[in-house]
């Protein structure tokens, strides 16, 4: 297993629609494992395989590591198959655009297919974090980040505020390698 780079919007590559998997293969085990890893590392409790630069439809989540228990869910072209109509806000973080939260509504239950690591189809009702986490996880297949859901104007201020950091990021990597 390895721990993956996580993209850090904004990134072009975070805005890019995800390709379903034809084949769960060995490959793509291989990017779940690496996921999960990276994901435990980061610590977060989702990932989504464009964060770490693979346009793929492939999730990883887990809400339970909290506990020292852990509990990861494989899921690969997953798909919301239904969606309650009460909707509730929750304050949502993210990967790819560290320190940074916003409140968030949506669907308080969905219920989810997609395949496991051995191409098996599974259904999953979710409600609560898990709800959230899965919602927003594929939102990362869209190209949708938590903060295309909020207005115009914090979505602006929070990837500047990015921006700036990958800026002064970059100009300290390259002090290093010429100091
Ligand atoms: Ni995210």
């Amino acid at each position: 297993m390895a721990i993956l780079e996580i993209l850090v919007a904004p990134d072009p590559r975070l805005k890019t629609r995800a390709m379903p998997v034809a084949v769960v293969d060995d490959r793509i085990r291989r990017l779940l494992d690496d996921m999960l890893e990276t994901m435990y590392a980061a610590p977060g409790i989702g990932l989504a395989a464009p964060q770490v630069g693979e346009a793929l439809r492939v999730v990883v989540v887990d809400i339970a590591q909290k506990n020292g228990v852990r509990a990861p869910l494989r899921m690969v072209n997953p798909e919301i198959i239904w969606a309650s109509e009460d909707r509730v806000p929750y304050e949502e973080g993210c990967l790819s655009l560290p320190e940074h939260y916003a409140d968030v509504t949506r669907p308080r239950q969905v219920r989810v297919r997609y395949l496991d690591e051995t191409g098996a189809t599974h259904e999953l009702e979710a409600e609560g974090l898990l709800a959230v986490c899965v919602q927003h996880e594929l939102d990362h297949l869209e190209g949708t980040l938590f903060v295309d859901h909020v207005s115009a104007l914090r979505r602006g201020m929070i990837l500047k505020k990015l921006q700036k950091l990958k800026k002064s990021q970059a100009a300290e990597r390259a002090d290093r390698q010429t100091g």
